[in-house]
């Protein structure tokens, strides 16, 4: 995923755009580059095929390209192989416009054919420059009214930064289905793909609408609508710690993300219990529309899917509703049966995740209503659903979630507390039983995270195995997917979880002596059931590294190679200790690998293109 900085000012434009840039490498790239305005010099476009580091030495820490407005690109390449000539800025055959964009324009081979035919000669192969080369072609001396003419010709999802050479005294910001954010400053302003971007500047911040165009000056920033009539932006201040967004010692962002999960934890409950009771201020649901609710329909993609795998177990119990669980990828596509009576979960982190955001759109138009768990204020899911209960992780910067999918796990366990007691279906006794169990969970976080050294061992007896099993029942299986896709992601070794009950129907043939299989057994009343499997995978030959609470750990460690064991807890609340193990264990064993853990090859943080 592309990231865009923007700034207008009294300062060297370049520095503060490197530096902001710096702060979006999480998001991953492969090319970087700037155009800055400078008196006497024009538009100086410098662009290179690499780290940020190589655009950085080629302009000398930005200081070589003078001037004081500017935009700054990091690009996660979609159309056209990375280069420098594909990189961003984008530049019009006049040299007079430079476009920096995050999106795709699903159009734009015919306009490139347009532009063609009318004698424009295109140097990139990206989608982009159909849009520098659009401005040239509208432009009469009216930026805005360019503006305009481009964003009514295009289709797609975008956010642009664009920069004229006639009018080095404005920037503008354009947002459709990319996010974009407007950094408020004092005698100068920023555009962002991201807050962690231009907090180092101000923590004041806007986020642009979609079809909303910002023009930024150094003395203020009009907003408008898609219409082009002004609009007033609420101002939100960032109260995260630049530190946050930096590794804070640790040696990975997600080493220092998984450390931070009691905290984070702490910070997302806490706050929601009040007197032993779930308050949950920010929704708007009653008893009658809760027993008229006909289906919860949880929408996800990868970590926030295994989210809602958990909940499913766990809300189909507390609330005795049917809950299903599908990828936002799937329901798009599947003719969902969606009535008005439908309320639909939608799990994301960044809030921008194209497939998660296009199939909530799809369930309200066909009359569900939404609700949302997310992390980042102001994305687009979160402003766009009915309802949105924000994660309080904080910032999370790795590529591999751990933080944001532990938070997220605490919020269903929240909403399945607000929502059975609205219903009537748990007991007092229940109820207050969970909600006591809630409160002493961060210090249980906090003794597991203190195996790591243990897990470490383990992660350097299997780090070179070519494929690893995890297997598990009702919530342990729900665990097990999302310990297999932390391991596949960071270490890129082949991994599988598994429902343990359906190993016989196929699997098992791939185990062989020696093959790692990872046995959660946390869940007790499936406890002896499990452990028949454990025995049928080591009668094969099987390593097993076996994972139960503490109650069962004796019983677990007659039979397996290496035994794990969490604090015992309300089952409800068993996957938020049962990842930390599976996400330190990927962690070390990608360690082991050399892996680059914080931008794993071929992914983003947030996957805003289909
Ligand atoms: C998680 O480690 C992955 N990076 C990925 O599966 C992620 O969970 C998925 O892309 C969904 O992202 P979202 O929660 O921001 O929507």
């Amino acid at each position: 995923m592309c990231g865009i900085v923007g700034f207008i000012g009294a300062e060297e434009a370049g520095p503060i755009l490197l530096d902001g840039l710096s702060r979006l490498e999480y998001r991953g790239y492969d090319s970087a580059g700037l155009a800055i305005y400078g008196a006497g010099q024009g538009l100086q476009v410098v662009k290179a095929k690499g780290r940020l580091k190589v655009l950085s030495d080629l302009t000398q820490g930005g200081a070589a390209i003078h001037g004081s407005v500017g935009l700054g690109h990091t690009r996660w390449a979609t159309h056209g192989e990375p280069s420098d000539v594909n990189s961003h800025p984008q530049v019009s055959g006049d040299g007079r416009f430079a476009v920096v964009h995050n999106g795709i324009i699903e159009n734009y081979v015919e306009i490139k054919e347009f532009l063609e035919r009318k004698g424009v000669r295109f140097v990139s192969q990206t989608d982009t420059e159909v849009v520098a080369q659009l401005l040239e072609y509208y432009y009469t001396g009216d930026l805005l009214g360019a503006v305009s003419k481009v964003l009514h010709r295009i289709d797609g999802a975008y956010a642009f930064g664009i920069i004229c050479a006639d009018c080095p005294d404005k920037l503008v910001a354009v947002r459709k289905d990319s996010p974009l954010i407007l950094g408020h400053g004092e005698g100068f302003n920023l555009l962002a793909s991201d807050v962690t971007a231009v907090i180092k500047y101000t923590r004041e911040v806007s986020y642009l609408d979609d079809g909303e165009v910002a023009v930024l000056t150094t003395d203020g920033v009009q907003v408008y609508d898609a219409y082009l009539q002004p609009t007033e932006k609420e101002l939100c201040h960032v109260d995260w710690e630049i530190s946050a967004a930096e590794k804070g010692g640790y040696e990975h962002f997600m080493a220092k993300e998984i450390m931070e999960q009691p905290e984070a934890f702490r910070k997302t409950v806490f706050p929601r219990l009040k007197d032993g009771r779930v308050v949950l201020d920010d929704l708007h649901f009653d008893q009658a529309y809760l027993r008229g609710m006909d289906k919860l329909y949880v929408i996800a993609c990868g970590s926030s899917y295994h989210v809602g795998m958990a909940a499913k177990y766990n809300l189909e119990k507390l609330l005795r509703k049917p809950v299903e669980v599908t990828l936002a990828s799937e329901f798009r596509y599947c003719d969902p049966i969606v009535t008005e009576n439908t309320l639909t979960l939608v799990i994301s982190q960044s809030g921008e995740t194209i497939d998660t955001l296009a199939a909530m759109r799809e369930a309200r138009r066909l009359g569900a209503r939404v609700l949302s768990v997310v992390n980042v204020v102001g994305s687009t899911i979160a402003r766009e659903s009915d309802d949105v209960i924000y994660t309080w992780a904080g910032p999370e910067i790795a590529v591999a979630t751990t933080k944001a999918y532990s938070t997220q796990l605490a919020v269903t366990y929240l909403v399945g507390l607000y929502f059975a007691d609205l219903l009537g279906t748990i007991s007092p006794e229940e109820y207050e039983a969970v909600v006591s169990e809630l409160l002493l969970l961060p210090t249980k976080l906090e003794a597991v995270l203190e195996q790591r050294e243990r897990i470490q061992y383990m992660a350097s007896l299997y780090f070179n195995h070519p494929s690893i099993f995890f297997i598990g029942r009702n919530l342990d299986y729900a665990v097990g997917l999302e310990g297999s896709l932390k391991l596949k992601e960071i270490s890129y070794i082949h991994s599988e979880a598994y429902a343990a009950g359906e190993l016989k129907h196929g699997t098992i043939s791939l185990i062989e002596p020696g093959t790692l299989v990872v046995a959660l057994a946390s869940y007790t009343p499936l406890f002896e059931k499990l452990m028949s499997n454990v025995v049928e995978v080591k009668s094969r030959g099987a390593d097993v590294l076996g994972l139960t609470v503490e109650s069962r750990g004796d019983d677990m460690a007659k039979t397996v190679d290496h035994t794990i064991r969490v604090p015992d807890t309300h089952p409800m609340l068993l996957p938020s200790l049962d990842v930390l193990p599976l996400q330190l264990f990927a962690y070390y064993v990608a360690l082991q690998r050399g892996c680059d853990i914080d931008k794993p090859r071929n992914l983003a943080k947030s996957v805003t293109v289909e």
